[in-house]
């Protein structure tokens, strides 16, 4: 079936794998990817479908609402998915207004105008929007969020994607409008922005600097590689149901200490070190402030009703993101030079 859909941020690092997947399985959508192209931003991410004939780059802005106004009466989206955010917590530490301005207003503008193009045939369309396991808040040693877990954010960033979820969902019930809404644990894979912590620590160990170990470590995050959340996307965006929300997570809890070990011994290996060079470059630095202690998704609604589950084992998968890091250094200096630099001298000198 011919659709046009619209991905929001597809230039971003989780954006850039789903744009990748939806123009090479499905010819006959046509794809438009909307990006702003911020620091996290990249069209060197997509090379390899930017000439595809069912593919389009839109450069512009979520927050500028005569801008999407005018591209939704344009292209009459039959889907919308919406990727584009600052995502980065501790970029939301420093900068608040940036992640109320692009992850709250940036969304309401987006629902007003799928909103207007809705008025005809509204059975065949959805806005499906991408939020983060972040809006629970922090778990003690024990549970796992589930989709009934009270909302519950505990940094600007979650705080501002929490009230973009319910932004989502009153329309929802407000208007009537057909959406869908995943939360997603930790993605990591190729061609993420070098200020989350893995990409971060393989570049770091590559050219012999400290990596930032905030607070003891303890923190528990729970990983998934990016691959298998665009399936999960896709799935969703097909078979979810109208309404209802999905928790996405890799079932995959590791302590940030116990990952830096082993993404040391991986580097080691690689680089061939002798086994424990790089683990010596682990520098514990002061804590990011309002740290959440643990997050771990209990995806098994997604499992169950849509027959999804994580197809990589975390080694495996971080092997693969330490050879995609090793392979693409021309990528990494592009992002790594001018603004990045000031980030993070800014970021942890003062640590
Ligand atoms: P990213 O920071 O790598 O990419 C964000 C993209 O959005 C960039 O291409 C950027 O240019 C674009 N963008 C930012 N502001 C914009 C604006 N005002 N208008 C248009 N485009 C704009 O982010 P990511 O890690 O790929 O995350 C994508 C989405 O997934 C976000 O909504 C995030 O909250 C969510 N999410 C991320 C993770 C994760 O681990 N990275 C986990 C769960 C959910
Ligand atoms: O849980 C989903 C979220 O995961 C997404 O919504 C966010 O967009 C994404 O950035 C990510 O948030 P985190 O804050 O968990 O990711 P980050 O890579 O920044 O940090 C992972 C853990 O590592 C966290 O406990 C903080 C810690 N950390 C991070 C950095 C950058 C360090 O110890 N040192 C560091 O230098």
């Amino acid at each position: 079936m011919k659709k046009t859909i619209l991905i929001t941020g597809g230039a971003g690092f989780i954006g850039s794998h789903l744009v990748r997947l939806f123009v090479n399985k499905y010819p006959n959508y046509k794809i438009v990817n909307l990006d702003k192209l911020t620091y996290a931003g990249n069209l060197e991410n997509i090379l390899d479908i930017e000439n595809k004939k069912n593919y389009e780059f839109v450069k512009g802005d979520i927050v500028d609402s005569v801008f999407i106004n005018e591209l939704f009466l344009k292209y009459k989206f039959d889907g919308v998915i919406h990727l584009a955010a600052e995502s980065h917590v501790d970029r939301s530490i420093a900068n608040p207004m940036e992640f109320i301005n692009t992850n709250i207003l940036g969304t309401v503008n987006l629902l007003n105008a799928f909103r207007k193009i809705c008025e005809k045939n509204i059975s065949e369309k959805r806005f499906y929007h991408i939020s983060t396991d972040e809006v629970y808040g922090s778990l003690g040693e024990e549970g796992l969020f589930t989709e009934l877990t009270s909302y519950d954010p505990r940094s600007p960033y979650s705080a501002s994607k929490a009230s973009s979820d319910h932004l989502v969902r009153a329309y929802f019930h407000t208007y009537k409008i057909p959406i869908v809404i995943s939360n997603c644990s930790n993605n990591y894979g190729g061609n993420q922005f070098p200020e989350k912590l893995i990409p971060l620590a393989i570049n770091n160990i590559k050219n012999n600097k400290s990596i930032p170990i905030y607070g003891k470590g303890e923190n528990v995050r729970d990983w998934l590689f990016v691959e298998d959340h665009t399936k999960a996307i896709d799935l969703i965006f097909h078979k979810g149901k109208n309404g209802e929300t999905y928790n996405i997570g890799g079932n995959n809890e590791w302590k940030n200490i116990d990952l830096i070990y082993l993404l040391c011994k991986i580097m080691d290996k690689k680089l061939n070190r002798e086994n424990g060079y790089s683990a010596k470059l682990i520098t514990f630095v002061k804590d990011r402030a309002g740290h959440d202690l643990r997050y771990a998704i209990d995806s098994s609604k997604l499992q169950n009703e849509l027959n999804w589950e994580p197809s990589l084992q975390f080694e495996e998968g971080l092997e693969k993101t330490v050879e995609w890091n090793l392979n693409n250094q021309k990528w990494i200096n592009n992002v790594v030079s001018g603004d990045y630099e000031k980030y993070y001298e800014k970021q942890y000198k003062k640590r």
